[in-house]
C-alpha cells in the first residue's frame, strides 16, 4: 500500500491546533505525531505542508446535483458538481435523492443512486426528500435506513410541489422518532408566501427584489417554531436547513436552550450577501441571488446575527444548498440548459430558486470567518468539516484527522491570495455569488481516501473515484 507523509504542517481539528505530521497508508490515516518518528524513510511521497494547515476534508451536507427544479434542471450534475467541490477542498457531499408527488420513494432513491454512480470525484451520500408522504413512504423509511439513508427532508414551502401539511410532517416525525433518524426541514410558511407572491404580481411587482419582500422573516420563524413544536411532540430530532432570518434563529436557540434535539444550518450566501446590494441594486441581475429562504436586508441585521450565532454554536453547520442555474444561456455548454434565471424576466415567481456555492464554501468561510475575526480556526473546521460528519452519521470515518479515519485531507495554504471570478470557477454555471471577493488562502492539496485529487489548482482525480457512503444515525443527539 502506498504511504504518503504530510510533513511539517499545523494540524487543525475542531478542537485542537498542533504542529504534527500525518502518515497515510492506502486510504486511511495511520499516524499523527510530532517529532522524530522516522516515517519519512518508508514514505513513497512526502508532501511538504510547512506554513500550511492540515485539516479534515470538508463536508457539504446540502447539495442539489442533477435535480429537476423550478421548470428547469440545476446546472451541475454529479460529475461537474463534485469536481468543483474537490477544487474547493470538499471531499464529501450529502445530496438529496428526490421523491416527487405521485412517485414511489424507492424509485426516487434508485434514480439518484443511478445519477451519481460512477460519476463522482469525491465520496457521496444521500438524504431523502419525501415529496409525497404516503403510507408507502412512511413504511419505506426502514428500507432506506438499510441503504444508509438516515435523514429525511420535508418542505413547509412550495405548496403543490414538494409541500407537506402538518399532519404529514407529524407522521414522518413519529416514524423518525421510532427509527432513530432525523427530519430535515425547509421551514417557511409556503401557504402564506404563495398569497403574498400572488398579491405582489397583481400589483405589478415583478422584479427579483420582491422575492425577498414576499418571504418576510416571520414566514421563516413561524415555520421554524411550528416544526420544533411538532418535533417535540413526536420526540424526533430536527435539523432546519438554510436558515437566514435572525427571528428564526431566535426560535431555534430557545428550543436548544430547552434541551431539544434541534439543529440549524446556514449557508455562505446568507452570511455574505445582502438584499440591498445584491438584489435591489442589481435590477434583473438580482435573479442570480434568488433562493429560498431569501437573501435578507442588511439593514435588519440578519447577517451579523447569523455570524454571531455560528460563533456561539446557536447554529451548528455551514452547508451550501448548492443549486446553480445559468443566468444567461448555456446552449453551447455541456447540458444545453437555455436561459435559466431569465425564465423569470417578467415575473420573479418564475425565477428558479437557488445559488451555486459548492466550490467556494471552505474558502469564503476562511476569509469571512477566520481572517476577518468572526470565528476561530477550530470553529471553521468544526462548522465546515466535523459537525456535518457528526450530524449525519459519518464520524470519525469522515470529518477527523485521526488514526483510522479516511485520509480525506486538505493541506490549506493560508497565504495564497486570489480573487473569485466567474472566469476561473469550476462549477457548471456562468457566475459566482462571490465575484470580486478577495480571499487570503485556499487548498494547496486535496486528498480523498489517500489519493491526491487536486494539487495547485489542477484536478488529478477521475470521474468515479467517489464512493457511496452508508450513514449511521446522527452522532450529535443529546
Ligand atoms: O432556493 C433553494 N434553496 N433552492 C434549492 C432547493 C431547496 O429548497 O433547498
Ligand atoms: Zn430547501
Ligand atoms: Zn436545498
Amino acid at each position: 500500500m502506498a504511504r504518503t507523509l504530510i510533513s511539517g504542517g499545523t494540524v487543525v481539528t475542531a478542537t485542537d491546533t498542533v504542529d504534527a505530521d500525518v502518515l497515510v497508508e492506502g486510504e486511511s490515516i495511520v499516524g499523527v505525531a510530532a517529532g522524530d518518528h522516522g516515517w519519512s524513510a518508508g514514505a513513497d511521497r512526502v508532501i511538504d505542508a510547512s506554513g500550511k494547515y492540515v485539516i479534515p476534508g470538508a463536508i457539504d451536507a446540502h447539495t442539489h446535483f442533477d435535480l429537476p427544479f423550478g421548470g428547469t434542471f440545476v446546472s451541475d450534475d454529479f460529475e461537474t458538481g463534485t469536481r468543483a467541490a474537490a477544487h474547493g477542498g470538499t471531499t464529501t457531499i450529502i445530496d438529496f435523492a428526490n421523491q416527487l408527488k405521485g412517485e414511489l420513494v424507492m424509485d426516487g432513491f434508485a434514480a439518484w443512486m443511478e445519477k451519481a454512480e460512477g460519476n463522482c470525484a469525491i465520496d457521496y451520500a444521500f438524504h431523502m426528500i419525501v415529496g409525497d408522504v404516503t403510507e408507502d413512504a412512511l413504511k419505506q423509511m426502514d428500507t432506506l435506513i438499510g441503504e444508509g439513508v438516515t435523514s429525511f427532508k420535508l418542505f413547509m414551502a412550495y405548496p403543490g410541489v414538494l409541500y407537506s401539511d402538518d399532519g404529514q410532517i407529524f407522521r414522518m416525525m413519529q416514524r423518525a422518532a421510532e427509527t432513530g433518524t432525523t427530519i430535515m426541514m425547509h421551514a417557511e410558511n409556503g401557504i402564506a408566501i404563495d398569497v403574498l407572491r400572488e398579491q405582489a404580481i397583481q400589483r405589478g411587482q415583478t422584479d427579483p427584489k420582491y422575492h425577498t419582500t414576499t418571504r418576510p422573516p416571520t414566514t421563516e420563524s413561524e415555520a421554524v417554531h411550528r416544526a420544533i413544536i411538532l418535533a417535540e411532540i413526536a420526540g424526533a430530532p430536527l435539523y432546519i436547513v438554510h436558515m437566514s432570518a435572525k427571528e428564526a434563529v431566535v426560535e431555534l436557540t430557545r428550543a436548544r436552550d430547552r434541551g431539544l434535539n434541534v439543529f440549524g444550518e446556514t449557508c455562505p450566501q446568507y452570511l455574505f450577501l445582502d438584499w440591498e446590494r445584491h438584489v435591489c441594486a442589481a435590477g434583473f441581475e438580482g435573479a442570480k441571488y434568488v433562493c429560498s429562504t431569501p437573501i435578507r436586508p442588511r439593514a435588519e441585521g440578519h447577517q451579523e446575527y447569523l455570524w454571531n450565532a455560528l460563533a456561539r454554536n446557536d447554529l451548528q453547520i455551514v452547508s451550501t444548498d448548492h443549486a446553480g442555474f445559468y443566468y444567461d444561456d448555456d446552449l453551447d455548454g455541456p447540458r444545453r440548459l437555455g436561459r435559466q434565471k431569465r425564465l423569470g424576466q417578467d415575473d420573479f415567481t418564475a425565477i428558479p430558486n437557488g445559488l451555486p456555492g459548492v466550490e467556494e464554501r471552505l474558502n469564503v468561510m476562511y476569509q469571512g470567518g477566520v481572517v476577518d475575526g468572526r470565528i476561530s480556526l477550530n470553529r471553521w473546521v468544526e462548522v465546515c468539516c466535523t459537525a456535518p460528519a457528526k450530524m449525519f452519521g459519518l464520524y470519525p470515518k469522515k470529518g477527523a484527522i485521526a488514526v483510522g479515519s479516511d485520509a480525506d485531507i486538505v493541506v490549506f495554504d493560508p497565504d495564497a491570495p486570489f480573487t473569485y471570478s466567474a472566469d476561473t470557477i469550476h462549477m457548471n454555471v456562468d457566475y459566482t455569488a462571490y465575484e470580486g471577493m478577495r480571499i487570503s488562502g485556499k487548498p494547496a492539496v486535496v486528498m480523498s481516501r489517500g489519493k491526491v485529487i487536486v494539487e495547485n489548482d489542477t484536478y488529478l482525480g477521475s470521474k468515479g473515484d467517489g464512493q457511496y457512503l452508508r450513514r449511521e444515525p446522527s452522532q450529535m443527539l443529546i
